[in-house]
């Protein structure tokens, strides 16, 4: 247990009483990262920000809006809060307005978490769920949605995060003067991302003040149009990411690029998959756009090679709303950002419920009423005509039954007579997938050769059982 939580030593944050949870706000710690800097002489640092009590760096302009809202007169009490938003600073604010007796209305793109969406609707809040994929122009597009549900709600007040400055302010406030003190002076890096920019563009701008020769990198998911407006000062086209909360498809009012030094740009994937090693190796519960972060920063660290450096990442949200996401091997997998676990035919032969001890096969010359009672006797629906160890034929027991009803002399034929095409073969090695796609074009079975031998067979129902027990 270290001095920092409060036991003794360092004053902790809440000897005295709060006043209400907009008090919990700020005062996030820093945390060193150990594990994910493995080799990396360069110390980097996580601002947990997922700390505060909605669980996200937007707890900090949801009060500040709110505040500047009511001293504007714009905010009067019995109020309606609407915004846009990836469902942090929904958190946010209607944690604000729960204490402060506000209604919410919130508009959220459909690519974001149900989780969020669940969240929102827990603090009493309204979620209307708007289009993705439409331009940012679009009526439904969600930022326009909540404008126009704005305009025509009585007393209500539109937050506008994207372009309202007590966005920026409360982190030229907060943020930014937390970092300085908790680095004693020493950060030499500040590395985090842009929805709104409001982060960034507050945290740097303070951080610049106290020494102009802090770094400042925003880093941007694969798709969005930040860095690149900042490489060209041209807007481009956005593609889809999947990362929630970072990244936009236009210019926020709130993005003070003259704060930043550079911009990177970082995929999905290598967010994800940076996410989950910080869940995995540090127990830092986080979501896909601080693993975004931490991905640039410690590509940094690690060029930079600097002991004497002082890297700080913003951990921007808690894990927790992204269970049916980034840690959701399904849906990692789905996505293409996991890839598939390789499972050979061998091992769904193996894992077989009733294993028969050997591949169970006839030959052309055996009679048909042999074949039937072969069938029964090892439980089995299919049998593969075998001549000098290779397939040349096969019988079902539905096509075999189908002619015996038909013509009962037929049981006195021989199975040659009126086999059906032989099974395709698959080497045990083969990827499991191969045989899914011969079950699935056609083939009511698979026969798998094992050091050159027809060693085992798969049919639909094996395949489809396996499946069901795959986790
Ligand atoms: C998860 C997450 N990370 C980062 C950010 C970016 O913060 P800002 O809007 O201050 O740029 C947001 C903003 O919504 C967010 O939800």
């Amino acid at each position: 247990m270290s001095a920092a939580n409060g036991s003794a030593g360092a004053a902790p944050r809440f000897r005295e009483p709060c006043a209400d949870v907009l008090d919990l706000v700020g005062w996030t710690p820093l945390v060193r990262l150990n594990r994910v800097t493995e080799g990396i002489r360069t110390p980097v640092y996580g601002k947990a920000e997922f700390m505060n009590p909605g669980g996200s760096v937007k707890d900090r302009i949801g009060l500040a809006m709110i505040e500047e809202a009511e001293e504007a007169g714009v905010l009067e009490a019995g109020g309606t809060i609407v915004e846009g938003t990836a469902g942090n600073t929904g958190l946010a604010l209607a944690i604000a307005a729960a204490s402060r007796g506000y209604r919410c209305v919130f508009t959220m793109p459909d690519k974001m978490s149900r989780e969020k969406v669940k969240l929102l609707r827990a603090f009493g809040a309204e979620v209307v769920i708007t289009p993705t994929s439409v331009p940012s122009d679009h009526p439904d597009n969600y930022v326009n949605r909540a404008r126009s549900i704005a305009e025509s709600t009585p007393g209500g007040f539109l937050a506008d995060q994207f372009y309202n400055r007590a966005n920026v302010e409360a982190h030229y406030r907060t943020t930014g003067p937390e970092i300085w003190e908790q680095s004693g002076g020493a950060v030499t890096h500040l590395f985090a991302g842009a929805g709104t920019g409001g982060t960034i563009s507050g945290t740097g701008r303070y951080l610049k003040e106290r020494s102009p020769d802090v770094r400042v990198v925003c880093v941007d998911p694969a798709g969005s149009v930040l860095a690149g407006y900042f490489e060209s000062g041209e807007v481009g086209e956005g593609e889809p990411y999947k990362v929630e909360g970072l990244g936009n498809d236009r210019i926020p009012g709130t993005l003070d690029v003259e704060y930043i030094d550079d911009f990177v740009q970082v995929r999905d994937r290598d967010a994800f998959a940076t996410a989950r090693r910080l869940v995995r190796e540090e127990g830092l519960f986080v979501g896909g756009s601080t693993g975004l972060i931490v991905h640039a920063a410690l590509a940094e660290a690690r060029r930079l090679d600097d002991p004497d450096a002082f890297v700080v990442a913003v951990l921007c949200d808690w894990g927790e709303r992204y269970l049916t996401k980034q840690f959701d091997d399904e849906w990692m997998r789905n996505n293409g950002f996991l890839s598939r676990r390789r499972t050979t035919v061998a091992e769904i032969v193996a894992a077989k419920i009733e294993p028969l001890p050997g591949l169970v096969t006839v030959t052309p010359a055996t009679p048909v009423r042999m074949a039937i009672s072969t069938l029964s006797t090892h439980n089995v629906s299919q049998l593969p005509v075998v001549v000098g160890g290779e397939c040349i034929g096969s019988v079902a027991e539905r096509t075999l039954m189908a002619a015996v009803l038909a013509d009962r002399k037929v049981l006195e034929a021989d199975v040659g007579s009126i086999m059906e095409a032989p099974y395709p073969v698959l080497d045990e090695r083969a990827d499991a997938e191969e045989a899914k796609r011969l079950l699935t074009g056609g083939s009511h079975a698979v026969l798998i050769r094992a050091d050159g031998e027809l060693d085992g067979i798969l049919t639909r129902q094996d395949l489809v059982r396996s499946l069901a027990a795959a986790p």
